[in-house]
């Protein structure tokens, strides 16, 4: 596999305004919650990349205190300065691993976790759900991302080829935008003349591989070394084991929120329903 780290190929940080705590804390009032005051919270972000949208949440809540931390040394310093540009001290970022958090940290009201869970081992999965249950306060909100099952299937396909392509052409590693272009554009022209899924899907990942952050997607999607994509039932098992109790996507998906209620009772509970969300992707989309 090829080895790179986020130092070689930063990520393409951005400000997320669905997880910004203020939307984390409204959701949690409409599921009966009472969710910490936002105003003068301790807010932390695992894996924060270069932090920006840590910074958006620091510059948001003055008097709030926001902790960062990732182990990118490059990440962290791009993000400090920016923090020192912006003149903004209610912000700390630390170029840390996140198993070395202690108990010493003490308590927060929001833990942010985006784009970190499906990259990382196994170990350091459960260290980040153990950090949520033993570091947050007995109110506090958790988001985590993941990379999601059934849809990361569809990437999974160009994942393994661009794997076996790099590892079996390239004795030095070197990753090779515009090489995996052409080989994929190969092999969509060969197949043209199908017009089958398999190559509709290979036209679609060209055309994202082509957007202006198609590095981005080629670096620390397709030719990450982790990458573990899970069903929603999973990451809810998972998170269960650590007493973290699920609340809701921060899309809020209701099948009622599209104008086209489904044509099929889901039944069960809560958790069941939002499984069944997953294999509904266009009712998701509202
Ligand atoms: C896909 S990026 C996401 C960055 C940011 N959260 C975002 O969504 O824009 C994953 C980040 O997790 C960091 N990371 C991965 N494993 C880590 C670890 N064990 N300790 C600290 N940071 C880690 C990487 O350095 C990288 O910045």
């Amino acid at each position: 596999m090829i080895n790179h780290t986020y130092d070689d190929f930063p990520y393409l940080c951005l400000i997320r305004p669905d997880i910004q705590p203020r939307h984390l804390a409204t959701l949690a009032t409409l599921f009966n919650l009472q969710p910490p005051l936002l105003t003068t919270a301790r807010i932390l972000e695992l894996g924060c990349g270069n932090g920006i949208n840590l910074l958006a949440i620091a510059q948001s809540w003055p008097q709030a205190h926001c902790l960062g931390i990732d182990y990118s040394a490059r990440q962290i310093a791009a993000g400090q300065q920016i923090i020192k540009a912006v003149g903004l001290n209610n912000i700390v970022l630390k170029q840390l691993d996140i198993v070395d958090v202690d108990d010493s940290w003490g308590q927060f009201d929001y833990i942010i976790i985006h784009g970190v869970y499906s990259w990382v081992s196994s170990s350091v999965q459960k260290k980040l759900l153990s950090i949520c249950q033993h570091h947050l306060v007995s109110n506090g909100i958790a988001y985590i991302s993941y990379n999601t099952y059934p849809g990361w299937y569809l990437n999974q396909i160009m994942r393994d080829m661009i794997q076996y392509y790099h590892f079996h052409q390239f004795e030095d590693n070197t990753i090779r935008p515009l090489e995996t272009k052409q080989l994929l554009q190969a092999v969509i022209e060969h197949n043209q003349p199908h017009q089958d899924a398999y190559t509709l899907l290979l036209q679609e990942q060209l055309t994202r591989l082509q957007k202006p952050d198609g590095d981005n997607y080629l670096y620390h999607d397709l030719l990450e070394v982790e990458n573990h994509p899970l069903y929603f039932y999973q990451f809810i098992e998972q998170a269960q084991q650590y007493g973290l109790e699920y609340v809701t996507d921060v899309k809020f998906r209701d099948a009622l929120s599209t104008g086209q209620p489904l044509k099929f009772n889901l039944g069960g509970d809560w958790v069941t329903h939002e499984q069944y969300m997953d294999f509904f992707p266009i009712a998701n989309c509202g």
